[in-house]
């Protein structure tokens, strides 16, 4: 049963063609756009925050998004829609570990819109799931974790030279893709998408961060937009602790400072659903 009441849309600055969702998810979200972005993919980021930025409480237990946004029906909405849209769903190994047991897929969002998820997708031309892409430098992972072992979605590791022996070493099964970039440590965003579109031809794809990737993506100007949940909460910070925000590892301002563009408002009680794009630098090529 859906126990959703729709979002209310308070501003709205969308351009391009309304994608063909199912009339419970129009109904649910209202229509949505993305901007035309010829011969290339467009670049997504999904996040919830509280008000006073954090996005983990890095508690065991309690470090994944569902602490941050209270278990919010219309943020597992927004989360499901996006991935549903995706054709690739990127996250950092740090994400991985704080939610080990995720697939990046929609309907493991809001259960009861499984099925309406899936017929999106069909709509899409995207009868496959989303590639579930996991980034890491050093490789430290566990591949007995069920977005490796369930066979339900396509997965891809993208990797250094380092890493990939290191994944090589646990001998994994051949379902799982690994592809490694010469580099050490960091690996550029630019090349992680260029690897990304090689396995998988995208339209969309679909960051979900964390901090760490989040910063890189901003830092190379990766990201065309951020769909950032506001949750009413206050999670407060302390010494002992340290609580990430969206961005972790770099800093911007004031030398480069990062600006967005506002793009829509909508309110599911005291939720908020923000959308703002950033000035992308493979747009402006
Ligand atoms: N509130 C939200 O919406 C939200 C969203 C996502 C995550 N989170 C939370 O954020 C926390 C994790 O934070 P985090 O900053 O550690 O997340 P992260 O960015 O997912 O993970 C960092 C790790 O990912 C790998 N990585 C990231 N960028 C890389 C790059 N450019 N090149 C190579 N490897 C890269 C590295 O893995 P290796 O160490 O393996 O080399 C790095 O240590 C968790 O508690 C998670 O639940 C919250």
């Amino acid at each position: 049963m859906i126990d959703l009441t729709p979002l209310d849309t308070l501003y709205d600055a969308g351009r391009g063609e309304a994608l063909p969702l199912p009339i419970e998810l129009a109904q649910l979200y209202g229509p949505l756009r993305f901007p035309p972005h010829p011969q290339r993919p467009y670049v997504i980021g999904n996040f919830v925050t509280t008000l006073d930025g954090v996005v983990s409480l890095q508690v065991a237990g309690h470090a994944g998004g569902g602490d941050i946004s209270g278990f919010n029906l219309h943020d597992q909405l927004v989360m499901g829609l996006l991935r549903a849209v995706a054709d690739a769903v990127i996250v950092g190994a740090g994400t991985l570990r704080a939610s080990p047991q995720i697939l990046w897929i929609a309907e493991q969002t809001y259960r009861p819109l499984a099925d309406v998820y899936r017929s999106f997708r069909a709509a899409l031309g995207k009868p496959q799931p989303p590639l579930n892409v996991i980034v890491t430098a050093r490789g430290e992972i566990d591949l007995s974790l069920p977005v490796f072992q369930s066979g339900l979605v396509p997965v891809l590791i993208v990797t250094t030279a380092e890493g990939a022996r290191q994944i090589r070493s646990q001998h994994p099964s051949s379902t799982i893709q690994i592809e490694a970039i010469e580099t050490a440590g960091s690996l550029s965003v630019r090349s992680i998408l260029e690897v990304v579109s090689r396995v998988r031809p995208c339209e969309v794809i679909l960051t979900e961060g964390g901090p760490r990737l989040m910063g890189d993506f901003l830092a190379e100007k990766q990201l065309d937009e951020l769909f950032l949940t506001l949750a009413p909460q206050i999670a407060g910070r302390d010494d002992a602790t340290e609580r990430p925000g969206l961005v972790a590892g770099k800093i911007f301002a004031p030398q480069q400072a990062v600006w967005g563009t506002l793009k829509s408002i909508k309110q599911g009680g005291s939720h908020l659903f923000l959308r703002y794009s950033f000035e992308s630098a493979t747009a402006a090529e």
